[in-house]
């Protein structure tokens, strides 16, 4: 007789372009996992409710996606060191005591995606953050942990970015500053983690912005190159990357968590590169 498969799922509102369905999917093949994993529109004022069914119903995990992170970190009764810092999570899973805990893989995903999948160098570098919404409070810890010289944040609203480097001052190097104010400085890395770029529109930004052999990344990802990953290559960017790595690291982070083996990553980018050339 064979056991009925583990479930898990993501949440997201709308959640329809997800490709966390395919990739846990593959991932389970190759490590041989006995798993079903489902995607689930469900808008906020429905999360708690439909969390508490899944976990009741059996369910093992959950992936929370956009707009879903910061309620996903108020329901966790347990939360680890990076997804307590970064105030929002992106997986939950139940313990063996019944307990939820929440995790958050994103910036783990974004880190690994930068350093072994791209060799991109941040020990020493100097990172401009765009945007200080819950994306960019989501990679700092990780991005602080890998020792770079500095993080500056840039938002619109200079409090909010000011905001976060405060809470982050004691893990590392993180200054804010405004739009204006970047005229002049120069970065070896710059990530896009405004939600500008899903609608085609990009923060101002000088031209001379990107050091000599610099690299831009988009924490979002599109079928065609997003509006920054086009500001990378107009300024000659060593690499001008979007967020597809990282969704595909942070999943393999989660598929971790949850069943105890990370997978090989490597051929699932590729194949999810190719397939949208
Ligand atoms: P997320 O959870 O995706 O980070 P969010 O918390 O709503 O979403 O944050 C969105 C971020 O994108 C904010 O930093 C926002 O800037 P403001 O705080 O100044 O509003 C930024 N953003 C959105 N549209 C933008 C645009 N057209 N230009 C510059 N920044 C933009």
């Amino acid at each position: 007789m064979t056991n009925s498969p583990d479930t898990y799922a993501v949440f997201g509102h709308p959640v329809g372009h997800s490709k966390s369905p395919y990739i846990h999917g593959r991932f389970a093949e190759q490590t041989r996992q006995n798993l079903i994993y489902s995607a689930r529109d469900v808008p906020p004022e429905n999360f708690r409710d439909n969390a508490e069914s899944f976990f009741a119903a059996g369910g093992k995990g959950l992936n929370c996606t956009v707009p879903l992170k910061e309620l996903a970190w108020r329901y966790a009764e347990r939360l680890t060191p990076r997804a307590r810092l970064a105030g929002a999570v992106n997986t939950l899973a139940i313990q063996a005591d019944g307990g939820i805990l929440g995790d958050n893989t994103d910036g783990i995903g974004l880190v690994t995606d930068l350093t072994d999948n791209q060799q991109i160098r941040l020990p020493g570098s100097r990172i401009l953050i765009l945007g200080a919404g819950g994306a960019a409070r989501g990679i700092l810890g990780p991005l602080l942990d890998s020792r770079p010289q500095q993080i500056v944040i840039a938002n619109r609203s200079l409090d909010k970015a000011a905001a976060i480097a405060a809470d982050f001052a004691k893990t590392g190097e993180v200054a804010s500053i405004a739009y204006p104010a970047l005229a002049g400085r120069q970065f070896d890395l710059i990530i896009n983690a405004t939600s500008a770029s899903l609608s085609g529109q990009l923060p101002p930004l000088p031209d001379k912005l990107l050091a000599a052999q610099g690299c831009c990344y988009d924490l979002a990802y599109a079928s065609q190159p997003t509006a920054f990953v086009e500001w990378g290559r107009k300024h000659l960017a060593a690499k001008s990357l979007d967020g597809l790595g990282m969704l595909v690291e942070q999943a393999a982070e989660a598929f971790l968590l949850w069943r105890g083996v990370r997978p090989q990553t490597a051929g699932l980018i590729g194949e999810l590169n190719r397939a949208r050339q």
